[in-house]
Formats: structure tokens, sequence, C-alpha cells
């Protein structure tokens, strides 16, 4: 291989060391707020408390840590999201503002039946 190939495959390899570590950095730098986790305990207390208890055993509403053992995280993601019979409103599009938190909020009274 000539000299300048040499030259060429190098310099080919120096700029791409350099080009995906600006693409990391950019990375981190340009999207920290994606990272901020949901605060689904926050979430239930800011929109379902009010009907089902501060304590989310039942009020207006039914008991939470029963009803949480008893159906699937998709089933009360769709709870939340469509209502139930007029009796309780739909609840994502309202307080909560999207599917991440309605999933996050969704696994949390989910995962309250396991923490008799
Ligand atoms: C305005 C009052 C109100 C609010 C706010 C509310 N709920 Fe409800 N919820 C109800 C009522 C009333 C029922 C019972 C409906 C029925 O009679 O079947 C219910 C039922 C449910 C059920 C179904 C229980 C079952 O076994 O059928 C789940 C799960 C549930 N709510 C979760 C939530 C979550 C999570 C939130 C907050 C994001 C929330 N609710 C906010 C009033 C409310």
């Amino acid at each position: 291989m000539s000299f300048r190939g040499i030259i060429i495959i190098l310099s080919l390899f120096v700029l791409g060391v350099a080009f995906s570590g600006f693409a990391a950095y950019s990375e981190t730098v340009v999207h920290p707020k994606e990272e901020v986790t949901i605060d689904a305990k926050k979430l239930v207390s800011q929109n379902c408390a009010a009907c089902h208890g501060k304590d989310l055993k039942g009020d207006v509403g039914p008991n939470l840590h029963e009803r949480g053992q008893l159906l699937t995280e998709e089933t009360i993601a769709q709870i939340i999201h469509d209502g139930v019979n007029g009796k309780m409103p739909p609840m994502g599009g309202g307080g909560l503002k999207n599917d991440k938190q309605v999933e996050a909020v969704a696994k949390y009274i989910a995962s309250l039946g396991d923490q008799k």
C-alpha cells in the first residue's frame, strides 16, 4: 500500500473516532430531560386519591390495593385511559399527560397488591 493510502485510511479513522465522540457527547447534552423518571406515586396522589382515598383503600371509588391485585397492568392502563362506565372519568389527557405517565401509574397500581 502506498504511503498516501495509509495517510488516507489513518485520517478516516481519526475522523471516525472524533465524530463518534462528538455524537455521544451531544446525545447526553441535548436530551437530559428525557432521563427524568416519572414519579408514579405523586401522580396517583394528585389524580386518583381524591376518589379512591388518600391511602387508595377506597372512598367514592373502590379500594385500589384490592383491585391492583386482581387486574393486570394493561387493564388498569385501559381503565385510566377510558374511565369506567361514566362513573370514573377518563384520566389520560387530563392530569396524566401522556401514555408513559399512564403506564407508570398502571404499573404502580398493579404493584400495590404485592406490597401487602
Ligand atoms: C372522579 C373520581 C375518580 C377519579 C379521579 C379516579 N377514579 Fe378510578 N374509579 C372511580 C369510580 C367511581 C370507580 C368505580 C366504577 C364502577 O362503579 O365500576 C373507579 C374504578 C377504578 C378502577 C377499576 C376497579 C375495578 O375493579 O373495576 C381502577 C383500576 C381505577 N378506578 C383506577 C384509578 C386510577 C389509577 C386513577 C387515577 C389516575 C383513578 N382511578 C381516578 C372514580 C375515580
